[in-house]
């Protein structure tokens, strides 16, 4: 396979990248889908449609057919979760890359490429939680396409990200990330990252039990105050 090489984002890349970010957060539908048939909590209100389907209707099949029906819903509002993101972040960052990231003052945006093609993606800016405003940069948009997974080209581009960070005198890289994106938790533990929290993004995301996880990763010899 052809080896890669990490560069800045140029404007021939905008439709790569966006069809890349959406690619890398639509795939993780089915798992966050299974997650949530696990849990406890869907496991009791399943039940209790089936009770409750069978009480009324005095019927069983009734009832299965009620859960079966609460089941598609519940894919449809996994998967909405998933592309209400990607719709936001296509009309919002990733509508402008360079305007968000490349003209954003601590911003960067680089993609790797082989064979004249993007295969993996990273972006960095100022966080948006204002606790951090400041005090550390935010990596974003990480994503490497299915074929070049595997070769270190996520660990190349998050090493832009902690030199860039590193390099204007930060203390520290937050990012985010979603409990089902376990090769990336895999990856970011591996670079330095720890874990520093876990929230749910919307009442919908916590009535799925989909929670989204926080890391930090302190940067060596930087103090974690904001740069002058
Ligand atoms: C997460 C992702 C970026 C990793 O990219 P990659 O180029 O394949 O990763 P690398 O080859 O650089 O591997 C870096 C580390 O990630 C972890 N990792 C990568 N793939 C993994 C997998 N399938 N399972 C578990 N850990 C994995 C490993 O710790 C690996 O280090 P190691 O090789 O020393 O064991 C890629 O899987 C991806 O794009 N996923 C979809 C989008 C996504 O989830 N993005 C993260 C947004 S926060």
């Amino acid at each position: 396979m052809a080896s890669y090489r990490i560069r800045q984002y140029r404007e021939q890349d905008y439709d790569a990248v966006r069809a890349l970010f959406a690619a890398g957060i639509l795939e993780h539908v089915p798992a966050a889908y299974r997650h949530f048939l696990r849990s406890a909590r869907a496991r009791l209100w399943l039940l209790l449609l089936l009770v409750a389907v069978r009480t009324v209707a005095g019927c069983w099949v009734l009832g299965l057919g009620a859960v079966a029906l609460a089941l598609v819903v519940t894919w449809f509002l996994v998967r909405s979760l998933a592309t209400t993101y990607v719709s936001e972040a296509l009309s919002t960052d990733l509508c402008d890359v360079s305007g968000s990231y490349l003209r954003a003052p601590d911003g960067c945006f680089w993609v790797a490429e082989a064979e004249g093609t993007v295969v993996g993606m990273v972006a960095v800016a100022r966080p948006q939680d204002p606790a951090d405003r400041g005090a550390a940069l935010e990596l974003k948009r990480m994503s490497v396409r299915k074929e070049f997974r595997g070769r270190g080209v996520s660990k190349a581009l998050c090493g832009e990200v902690l030199r860039f960070a590193g390099a204007r005198r930060y203390g520290a890289v937050v990012l985010s990330t979603s409990m089902v994106q376990v090769a990336a938790q895999r990856l970011y533990e591996g670079q330095g990252f720890r874990r520093v929290g876990a929230t749910s993004h919307s009442l919908l995301g916590s009535l799925l039990c989909f929670q989204i996880f926080h890391y930090r990763c302190d940067l060596p010899g930087r103090a974690a105050a904001p740069p002058r």
